[in-house]
């Protein structure tokens, strides 16, 4: 088992990232407070395949606990179902002591993080990421929320869980589309360390897709590794924690105007597409760089899925988006490998040249 550090003082956690740690969980819980009443809140496809072993290892400890089943899906990340959420915790007898444990992928963590966060404003938060995108991703450095008005994230809060336990064993059940959908966040983990990592995953891809073992737990400690450093040096994304949003800014847009028809990896990987034409149309790559950043998310096919409906709207949306100021869109562009441009400014021309370049290189035509 691997332990990471997110080093946030009083706010400081760890990451365990390893093969079968679910088992340890029940120690986790009595650590945060042996008395406390745990609320497990669990995705309901992670329920079908893992309920039993949640509740046996909880039973075999003596763990006093309450077990909700949430409803999967992008568009359950909203306030009916954190209405849900307060009224189990309500009628479960949850206190300011209590220990939410969310186990899902990141809808799950998202969703369980706020209500965590504002439930008698704030109880314990354990995150258990069952999705390789909340592995590497979603589950480290505390962004919570749900969805609004058709904009994704847009109520939310920053709070960080006691805890984070990544146990690879439940990718074994995770569907193939979801294990690529992960990669998204991979990939751009890949664009933002090192040339040796880019390179890695450029390597083991189709390892990484078929759920090598020993490959893709490489892969999610090098990637919660960055998460973590990130997070430690800028908690509230007011500086280098935007290198995070690479290929953010159009996922967003494109998850929203396809109506989370399309997974978050999935738009993520268009998103990065894009944000690699938009840094050639800009001048700050050269077109042998591009082909080089193009190499790696060209290996993924995204079966035309994202196609740009609308590039009009999509600039709409993203005029809409939370990291903007002054009505001006900000964009995290690669100039190489581990380095990247912050808060970069591009026009409307710019933006649909990206958007089209983006499309064609998707749909190859
Ligand atoms: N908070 C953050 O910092 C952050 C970062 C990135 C993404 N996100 C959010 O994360 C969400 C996407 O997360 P996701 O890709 O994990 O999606 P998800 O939570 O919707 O999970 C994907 C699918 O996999 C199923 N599933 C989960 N674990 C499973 C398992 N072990 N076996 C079988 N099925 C399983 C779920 O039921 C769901 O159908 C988006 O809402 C995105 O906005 C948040």
């Amino acid at each position: 088992m691997k332990k990471i550090k997110v080093d946030l003082q009083k706010n400081s956690y760890n990451i365990s990232i390893g093969k079968g740690i679910l088992a340890r969980l029940p120690d986790e819980l009595k650590k945060i407070n042996p008395t406390a009443k745990t609320f497990f809140l669990v995705d309901s496809n992670v329920n079908n395949y893992h309920a039993n072993a949640i509740k046996n290892f909880s039973e075999a400890a003596g763990i006093n606990y309450a077990y909700y089943v949430l409803k999967s899906g992008e568009t359950a990340k909203n306030f009916k179902q954190l209405n849900l959420i307060y009224h189990f915790l309500l009628k479960e007898g949850a206190d300011r002591k209590s220990i939410i444990t969310a186990v899902g992928g990141g809808v799950t963590g998202d969703l369980a993080g706020y209500a965590a966060s504002t439930f008698m404003r704030g109880v314990n938060l354990i995150h258990i990421p069952t999705t390789l995108l909340a592995m590497v991703d979603s589950s480290i450095g505390g962004k919570t929320g749900i969805n609004f008005s058709h904009k994704k994230n847009m109520v939310g809060t920053f709070y960080q869980p006691n805890e984070v336990f990544a146990d690879i064993n439940f990718l074994n059940t995770l569907p193939a589309s979801e294990v690529l959908s992960g990669l998204g966040e991979v990939l751009k983990y890949a664009f933002l360390l090192n040339k040796n990592f880019f390179e890695f995953v450029d390597y083991n891809m189709h390892k990484i897709i078929s759920g090598e073992e020993k490959i893709i737990q490489k892969v999610i400690i090098e990637c919660a590794a960055i998460k973590a450093a990130v997070v430690s040096k800028d908690e509230k994304g007011r500086g280098l924690r935007k290198i995070l949003n690479l290929g953010h800014t159009f996922a967003h847009a494109f998850e929203s105007e396809l109506n989370f028809k399309i997974k978050h990896g999935e738009a993520v990987i268009a998103g990065l597409i894009s944000a690699v034409f938009l840094s050639r149309r800009l001048g700050f790559i050269s077109e042998e760089r591009l082909k080089h950043f193009l190499h790696l998310p060209g290996k993924i096919d995204l079966q035309n899925k994202i196609i740009m409906h609308s590039k009009q709207n999509i600039y709409d949306l993203m005029l809409h988006d939370k990291k903007n100021v002054g009505g001006k869109i900000k964009f995290i562009l690669p100039k190489d490998i581990g380095v990247m441009l912050i808060d970069v400014e591009a026009g409307k021309r710019d933006v649909f040249y990206a958007l089209e370049a983006a499309s064609s290189f998707i749909t190859g035509k």
